[in-house]
């Protein structure tokens, strides 16, 4: 019910903005806030580049990546299979499957100054150069490990990886440590990784 309630609260503010990303900044979200304020505050402060999603699901933290994208005038890129969780290891806990109730057309909808690319990361990326800041959010091990592999010789000096589910998913928590091991950073909790 939050969930629907939250959909057209996000589509009709949209509309009535005519698009402009500013007016969603006054939306419920169902993400912690303190938490995005201090992702927010990094991806802020990085240099020149762009911002990437992987796992968007139905837009609680890409609203608030693509106004600062559009406010700084970067590009942005939102990934997600808008089918659910592609990848399940035997450390993950979500199920293949789980986050089905959002929809590419949805997001596209909502965040007409984002490219948003449907189906499974790495393999659906476009082409994306000098990334100062990616949200990782998509779960689990095997996302995060390929993710993190595929993006990390685009990261431009000074940029920014910031990783949701470490410390909540033993998945994403494995995969953190194995990829970036002592160069870990916490803030709010979330592992941060400077490049
Ligand atoms: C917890 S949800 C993301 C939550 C969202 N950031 C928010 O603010 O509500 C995780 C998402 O990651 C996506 N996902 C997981 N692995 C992925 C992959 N390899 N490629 C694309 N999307 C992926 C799932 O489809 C799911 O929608």
């Amino acid at each position: 019910m939050k969930q629907i309630l939250y959909l057209v609260l996000t589509w009709l503010l949209n509309k009535l903005g005519g698009g402009n990303l500013a007016l969603l900044n006054f939306m419920i979200t169902l993400v912690n806030e303190f938490v995005v304020k201090a992702m927010m505050k990094e991806a802020c402060n990085t240099p020149s580049g762009s911002f990437v999603e992987i796992g968007v699901y139905q837009g609680g933290t890409a609203q608030h990546i693509t106004s600062l994208a559009e406010q700084q005038g970067r590009d942005v890129f939102l990934y997600d299979t808008f089918t659910g969780i592609p990848h399940k290891d035997i450390v993950d806990v979500h199920e293949i499957g789980d986050f089905t109730d959002t929809s590419f057309e949805l997001i596209s909808d909502l965040f007409s100054y984002a490219r948003v690319i449907p189906g499974i990361f790495p393999n659906s990326a476009v082409e994306m150069d000098h990334v100062a800041f990616v949200h990782l959010d998509c779960d689990q091990y095997r996302s995060i490990i390929e993710s993190v592999n595929y993006l990390k010789p685009l990261m431009v000096k000074g940029g920014v990886m910031w990783f949701d589910d470490y410390g909540l998913l033993a998945g994403a928590t494995k995969a953190v440590h194995e990829l970036f091991g002592e160069n870990i950073e916490t803030i709010t909790g979330k592992a941060v990784v400077r490049f």
